[in-house]
């Protein structure tokens, strides 16, 4: 087998930055003091903490203390809709949410169903775009949150957030959005985007996993959903992760420097694989939209076969892919995703999903396109249902 390894799933991490690396070293090491301890130990870690949420609000166009940091992406999205809806029971009981978000929304909106708030989840076109009409005619009187997500994690749609939240200020309501899989691929000024909250993942950005944040505008209203000492601003107690939040910050500061570039730089790569598979394998189809799309997200139908077995037989040639998000690839059940797209039960089963990152090249997607034909071919003669 050839050595050789392609990591195309950047959906669902990405490896390290050397640079987001050599910024934590040292808090893995010989400065470990607690943020809240007043010596010198302690200072220093504040100073770590800060100067990171600073890196952080700078990447979003906020102010640091606006930015509260969070084991990552899904208790960002859990304190966005948990906490708003909380804080604000006064202004009514209703959230509007999608059906295509992250299972880090849609959870937290059936676990408040349960505690008697309502929720409606809007559907989306089948390129996976929502209508924001249908959102602006789904908002009522008792409406208290927005959220839909910026970009999807799965067939790569990027949302028009900016005509939601502008219909969402219309109508008075808090806006949240999930940009894990959006920053470093997009522009995520929070004032161009108009939102009231926003959640992110350090790594989905070549930073370390367990470390995120919310970005949380002045004024939101928000109750915290982990209680204890206090920190953060008591929106988020437990001492702070002090090396994950330190690469956090350089992650971010690395994004905002070359999200142009990273862009530039997997979009001719998607394409090529797009059209490479599209015209060279018959009985494809692409899923999502082809021009409101993330830059590094390829998301392919296969008929007659499974995904899992793709991805299995890709791998032992050196590439690593998935058959959506990596929790629907554990459970093994249909994405909700490719379903709220309109894609039947059996079919979706053979999706196949490849991500770009920085470190991908021409060569790698040429070996791909090379690799994946006969794959795609071998499985399908074993298909009872493939024409041949
Ligand atoms: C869109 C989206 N939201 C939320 C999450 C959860 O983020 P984390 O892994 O940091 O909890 C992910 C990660 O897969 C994601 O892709």
């Amino acid at each position: 087998m050839d050595k050789r390894r392609i990591y195309l799933d950047h959906a669902a991490t990405a490896p390290f930055h050397p640079e987001v690396t050599e910024a934590m070293l040292p808090y893995l090491g010989e400065r470990f003091g607690n943020p809240s301890s007043i010596y010198s130990e302690g200072r220093e870690a504040r100073k770590a903490v800060e100067a990171a949420r600073s890196q952080v609000a700078d990447a979003l166009g906020a102010d640091p203390s606006e930015i509260f940091f969070t084991s990552g992406g899904t208790e960002a999205d859990n304190l966005a809709v948990i906490g708003t809806a909380r804080a604000n029971r006064e202004r009514g009981d209703h959230i509007v949410t999608t059906v295509i978000e992250h299972h880090a929304v849609l959870e937290p909106c059936h676990y408040l169903e349960n505690e008697g708030f309502r929720a409606t989840y809007l559907s989306v076109n089948s390129a996976g775009i929502v209508d924001p009409e249908e959102l602006r005619e789904a908002i009522t009187p008792s409406t208290l949150l927005v959220s839909v997500m910026y970009a999807n994690n799965e067939v790569g749609t990027v949302q028009p957030i900016e005509q939601i939240s502008a219909i969402c200020r219309e109508a008075g309501v808090y806006l949240h959005t999930d940009a894990v899989q959006g920053v470093g691929a997009l522009d995520v000024d929070v004032n161009r985007l108009g939102v009231d909250m926003l959640s992110v993942s350090a790594h989905k950005l070549y930073g370390p996993k367990g470390t995120g944040c919310l970005y949380v505008r002045k004024g939101t209203k928000l109750q915290s959903i982990i209680l204890g000492g206090g920190q953060e601003k008591r929106i988020r107690s437990g001492t702070e992760n002090v090396a994950g939040i330190v690469g956090f910050g350089a992650a971010m500061r690395l994004a905002v420097r070359e999200w142009k570039q990273r862009s530039e730089h997997v979009r001719p790569l998607r394409d090529r694989l797009i059209d490479g598979i599209l015209q060279g394998i018959p009985y494809t189809r692409l899923n999502g939209d082809r021009e409101s799309r993330l830059p590094n997200n390829v998301n392919v139908l296969f008929d007659f076969i499974e995904g899992e077995a793709i991805c299995l037989k890709l791998d032992f040639q050196g590439i690593a892919a998935s058959t959506g998000s990596a929790c629907s690839s554990e459970s093994g059940e249909a994405s909700h995703v490719l379903l709220a797209l309109g894609i039947p039960l059996e079919e979706a089963h053979g999706s196949l999903r490849l991500t770009l990152g920085r470190e991908n090249t021409t060569e790698d997607v040429d070996y791909v396109l090379e690799k994946l034909t006969p794959i795609i071919e071998e499985l399908r003669q074993m298909s009872p249902l493939y024409p041949g």
